[in-house]
């Protein structure tokens, strides 16, 4: 029997304005537009192999090894039922296709980096999900169209079809056709942007960002003020600090909202606590590092878990990592050592003192790329 195979590498992204609550809890329509930096897939990364065959009996997904429970993923259901009516249509235009669309589909999928981390694998993995598919059927959607599909996976998953910063425009219409994701500049635009990701050994996440933003959205009146007020205007001053290269006013930005958006966790009814000790402490380094340099040359955010995201740009490496140095001085904890580093005169390293027992990891990588199409394959079962 016939087995068709694509393959495909998809970057994380990490949000600089915060996307939290829906409007429409099974299409994933946000309550705000949002913004991210998709980060390199040289360093973080999920990759997917789908395949199809007339052979199979059911589609299946199996994560880092583990079979899942396909059937009870609606999300993930949702997502294959679009890419397959595109190749349908596909396949009506033209009967010489194979019907791919009517063939169950096996889909693989692993990270380059732990998921006991606790880093956001989601939308990497619905992006190189739909990125697989959409290789595997040949659609010759945009990556626009592709973000819609991905953002039913999961919403965050709509910015990682794209690379360097990407908005996801909130739309308005009932069936989510104008909710998808759009390039506010290629990674060529801003090269020289970088992160250090500090990994926080914490207990379990509290509560899961889907359920934690059901609860934002129907207990905090701050949430309200948040999405009326706040991200339409901060959504348009992000994105002209992105085009200017303006860091100081991205930095300031991304930091006020990754404050506001666990404000409203706070404000929400029960309370959802996402940082803890540490990562409190590691906005105090960052707030004196930036005070010590004289101008803002780093902004930390945090999703909806403790480890802390710092962005910056090349030129200020030798002061951020000299900073992160002497609080995580471990070797063993850093994925790479090559970058040279110094603690900036003046700097009150009383305020690291725990940080390094709280770091389980600094993970450092760059603005990346879109997903892209592989020719290595992951492993999967011959079919008879
Ligand atoms: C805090 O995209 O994981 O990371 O749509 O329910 O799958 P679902 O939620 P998800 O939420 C991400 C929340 C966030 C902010 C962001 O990435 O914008």
């Amino acid at each position: 029997m016939p087995v068709f195979v694509a393959s495909a590498k998809a970057p994380v992204n990490i949000a600089t304005l915060k996307y939290w609550g829906k409007r429409d809890t099974k299409l994933n329509l946000p309550t705000n537009s949002s913004i991210s930096v998709t980060l390199s897939t040289d360093d973080l990364a999920a990759y997917t192999t789908a395949t199809a065959s007339p052979a199979y009996k059911d589609d299946s997904l199996v994560l880092n090894g583990i079979p899942e429970p396909i059937e009870q993923s609606a999300r993930l259901s949702a997502c294959l039922r679009e890419l397959r009516a595109l190749r349908a249509a596909l396949e009506q235009a033209d009967s010489s296709l194979p019907p791919l669309s009517s063939y169950h589909v096996h889909v693989f999928s692993k990270n380059n980096f732990p998921t006991a981390a606790g880093l956001a694998s989601s939308a990497a993995g619905f992006a190189a999900l739909v990125r697989a598919v959409a290789n595997l059927f040949e659609l010759p959607q945009s990556p626009e169209e592709l973000s819609r599909i991905a953002r039913q996976g999961s919403g965050s998953a709509c910015r990682s079809l794209m690379g360097g910063f990407v908005g996801w425009e909130m739309g308005s219409k009932d069936d989510g056709s104008d909710s998808l994701a759009v390039q506010i500049a290629p990674k060529s635009h801003w090269p020289t942007i970088k992160a250090a990701i500090l990994v926080i050994s914490a207990q379990k996440k509290d509560i899961s960002s889907t359920s934690g933003m059901q609860t934002t959205v129907k207990t905090s009146s701050l949430f309200q003020h948040r999405i009326q007020n706040v991200v339409p205007r901060r959504y348009e001053e992000m994105k002209n600090a992105i085009l200017n290269h303006d860091f100081e006013l991205f930095a300031t930005l991304t930091m006020a909202d990754s404050n506001q958006f666990h404000a409203v966790c706070l404000d929400s009814m029960p309370p959802i606590f996402y940082m803890n000790d540490a990562s409190r402490q590691a906005i105090r380094a960052v707030e004196e590092l930036n005070r010590a340099a004289g101008k803002t040359i780093a902004a930390y955010t945090f999703d909806a878990g403790p480890n802390c995201v710092i962005y910056y740009q090349q030129e200020d490496e030798q002061a951020v990592l000299g900073l992160l140095r002497t609080a995580v001085p471990d070797a063993d904890k850093w994925t790479s050592t090559n970058a040279s580093a110094s603690l900036l005169h003046g700097y009150n390293t009383e305020l690291l003192a725990g940080l390094d027992n709280a770091v389980t990891q600094v993970i450092l990588t760059s603005i990346g790329d879109a997903p892209v199409s592989t020719e290595e394959h992951l492993d999967f079962p011959p079919v008879e």
